[in-house]
């Protein structure tokens, strides 16, 4: 069963003056269109793709013998060690931890018997504090570890020094063949990861091993490329989330509206933002075990959308495409939250029912969980009732709520948590970005605001390079501290 979409809620007939009505659909008709026929256009021509970095359109069709070939390596792996540390941030990192969490056990680091004999699995080098970093390496034991270091760039500060420290533990740990113990997963080409990789990989070739990243795949798009390995390593079966994907893949490159799930969400809340003023999305999983891929989705659009220039399209001689800022300044882009049903229910969800109606939910609904409880004759109106029914009636619930208050919503429905589901699920709001992109003429495929805080720690760092125009903003743009508005 496919994922089933329910966009009812989003509807005036249900928000009332707060909804899509039919003269919406009918006025944005052309931008769907529009919207559809250019990125179905930039997906057929594979120089504008890799140009624009959307080469992982085609994650979920590679190629079977290379996909068995990490299945196994992650196999080997998983029986030689009792503990992974994987390093990264961002798409290196977000989309790791949310198959983790989908689609391994609850607790799968707690207890061996959830694990099946695989390895305890680590994420670090997604932050610079640095009190967990330390516990972990106090308590892990340096020869039962493998570590695996993911960077696109292979330049990002927060893996850097992770990776940094990590080895050293190695080094005074491990013995000599440390290296042995250690997997890169980065650019092909460029950056100091790689650098670092090549150079101790042509010491000893059983050292330092690595993969390389597919050109023209940004990082928060590509947990089917450098997320491989770690879900070959939980023994996740690989091609049945690729199936998943490539079947929402399908789905959404119908150029009808009606028949693609993720251009109908992308106009749908494009109006409610642009026509209603909506501009806060948030992602509610009815699901323990979806919170972190609601995570994930906040950096997808987040980073995404977040666009202070409208894009210029350049078309080369070639055909393909190149993309720069216009002048046009725009601002562009919602913004994302993550709850999880029901324990926000007991939180935001009070902000959600009666704080300022500027939110557009989306509820992931499971209809079928791998275990189920039934409660005791408690003698009341809970007596023999299944966890599942009330989960799904709270569900029903939120949504009559927020319909009763005149606040949209829709509802994504998975018929279980499984490889295929999540691929699916993953892909859809992939190409959902990617439709919204479109939607609001903006590159949806870079993060330039990212930028700036690096810059600033690459200048207090005196980091070699640096431009003398970034350094001549830093000093020329203060932030202003005025003693009488701190209080000691
Ligand atoms: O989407 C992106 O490209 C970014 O969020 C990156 O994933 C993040 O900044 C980490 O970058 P890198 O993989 O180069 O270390």
């Amino acid at each position: 069963m496919p994922i089933k979409f329910d966009f009812n809620g989003l509807f005036d007939f249900n928000a009332g003056k707060n909804g899509v009505t039919e003269r919406d659909i009918k006025k944005y008709k052309k931008d769907a269109r529009a919207a559809y026929s250019h990125l179905a256009g930039i997906l057929k021509n594979r120089e504008s793709r890799v140009n624009l970095a959307l080469e992982w359109f085609n994650l979920p069709f590679q190629a079977p013998e290379y996909i068995k070939k990490i299945q196994i390596l992650g196999g080997k792996v998983a029986g030689k060690y009792e503990n992974v540390l994987s390093l990264g941030i961002g798409g290196s990192y977000l989309g790791l931890k949310a198959a983790q969490d989908a689609l391994l056990p609850p607790y799968y680091n707690d207890f061996a018997k959830a694990r099946g004999k695989r390895p305890r699995i680590y994420f670090e080098g997604n932050n610079l504090d640095p009190e967990t970093l330390s516990v972990l390496l106090k308590n892990l034991d340096p020869k039962k570890t493998f570590v695996i270091c993911i960077s696109k760039s292979g330049e990002t500060t927060e893996t850097k020094a992770a990776f940094e420290l990590v080895l050293n533990w190695l080094k005074k740990g491990a013995g000599k063949k440390y290296g042995r113990q250690v997997f890169a997963i980065t650019d092909p080409r460029s950056g100091t990861l790689r650098k670092i990789v090549d150079l101790e990989n042509k010491k000893d070739p059983l050292s330092f091993r690595n993969l390389p990243l597919l050109e023209g795949v940004g990082g928060r798009f590509s947990e089917f490329n450098m997320g491989l390995l770690h879900l070959a390593l939980t023994g996740v079966k690989i091609e049945q989330v690729l199936a998943g994907a490539a079947a929402m893949a399908k789905r959404c490159m119908n150029p009808e509206t009606n028949r693609n799930p993720a251009l109908m969400y992308a106009l749908l809340h494009r109006i409610l933002h642009k026509e209603k003023g909506f501009m806060l999305a948030i992602l509610m999983p009815f699901s323990e075990q979806l919170k972190s891929t609601a995570d994930w989705y906040i950096q997808l659009l987040a980073e995404s959308t977040g666009k202070k220039y409208e894009r210029e399209i350049v078309k080369e001689g070639s055909g393909a495409e190149k993309w720069s800022n216009g002048k046009k300044i725009i601002n562009s882009g919602r913004t994302p939250v993550s709850a999880r049903g029901t324990n926000d229910l007991h939180s935001i969800q009070q902000n959600n029912i009666e704080g300022e109606n500027n939110k557009v939910l989306t509820f992931i609904k499971v209809n079928k969980f791998k275990h189920d409880l039934v409660l005791p004759d408690t003698k009341d109106f809970l007596a023999k009732r299944k966890y599942s029914t009330l989960l799904a009636i709270a569900q029903e619930g939120t949504e009559w709520a927020l319909t009763r208050e005149g606040r949209p919503s829709c509802t994504l429905t998975l018929p279980e948590i499984n490889g295929y589901s999540w691929g699916e699920l993953i892909f859809f709001f992939e190409m959902a970005t990617a439709y919204e992109g479109e939607l609001l003429k903006i590159n949806a495929f870079n993060q330039p605001g990212v930028e700036s805080y690096k810059n600033y720690m690459f200048y207090k760092l005196k980091k070699p390079g640096m431009k003398p125009e970034i350094a001549a903003e830093i000093e020329g743009h203060p932030v202003q501290k005025k003693t009488k508005y701190i209080l000691t």
